[in-house]
């Protein structure tokens, strides 16, 4: 049988949102569902590679043949993922929470009586894909990242390829009426250095499979 395309390497993706604790019952979170995140897993696995999927907190299956890793805030996502290298391609397509609530955890917010509401105190997280980008032992060969944009996404994806010094940005504009977070289909851009590629709407599948495609032709050509 003619080998896969990514026979005998090793993949981490990251997908979903995070959760990001304000006291024992309360969080912060998005709309990521994961879908595009757990559909590029399975067809990373589908080609062949060993995949460690790095998951927050969502409705969907675990993909098949896939070893997924489930945690819920930015921090848990980074130790996983630092705990699956070294590996030849990373996949950031979670949603994670640019900051979390700087509680020390503690006991359950109560009102007090006098109708001031609480201080939230945000903090930035570390970013799982600028610290993959920059690893100074362990780069992954190539690291692929994502952009959800509402406007100028191809010019924002550029900029984005840039201060995250990935080798690919899959942008797509999640603005409202597309329908994209949480739905099964999407319209991506692929970015990289010097070039754009516009592909057409399509199922999250689809765009999985092509993007592993694309993925490990980049890899054979690097
Ligand atoms: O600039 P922005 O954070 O929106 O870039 C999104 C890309 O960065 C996605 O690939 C996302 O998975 C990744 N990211 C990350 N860790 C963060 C924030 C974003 O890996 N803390």
């Amino acid at each position: 049988s003619p080998q896969k395309s990514l026979a005998g390497k090793r993949v981490i993706v990251t997908s979903g949102p995070t959760h990001e604790p304000i006291d024992p019952v309360r969080y912060l979170a998005n709309r990521s569902s994961g879908k595009q995140g757990h559909a590029i897993a399975a067809a990373a696995a589908a080609a062949g590679a060993d995949v460690t999927l790095v998951s927050g907190p969502v409705s969907i299956a675990d993909p098949a043949g896939v070893r997924t890793v489930h945690v819920e805030t930015a921090q848990q996502m980074l130790a996983a993922v630092e705990e699956a290298l070294p590996v030849d391609i990373a996949v950031c397509a979670a949603a994670v929470a640019d900051w979390r609530p700087d509680s020390e955890g503690g006991q359950k917010m109560k009102k007090d009586g006098s109708g001031a509401a609480p201080d939230l105190r945000l903090v930035e997280n570390p970013d799982i894909l600028l610290s993959l980008s920059r690893h100074h032992t362990l780069r992954p060969r190539l690291v692929v990242g994502f952009a959800a944009e509402t406007e100028n996404v191809i010019e924002h994806a550029r900029a984005k390829l840039e201060r995250k010094g990935c080798d690919l940005i899959v942008a797509n504009d999640v603005s409202q009426a597309t329908g994209i977070m949480g739905g099964d289909r999407n319209t991506v851009h692929l970015v990289a250095a010097g070039s754009v590629e516009d592909w057409a709407e399509m199922g999250k599948a689809d765009v999985a499979t092509r993007l592993v495609d694309r993925v490990a032709e980049m890899l054979v050509a690097k």
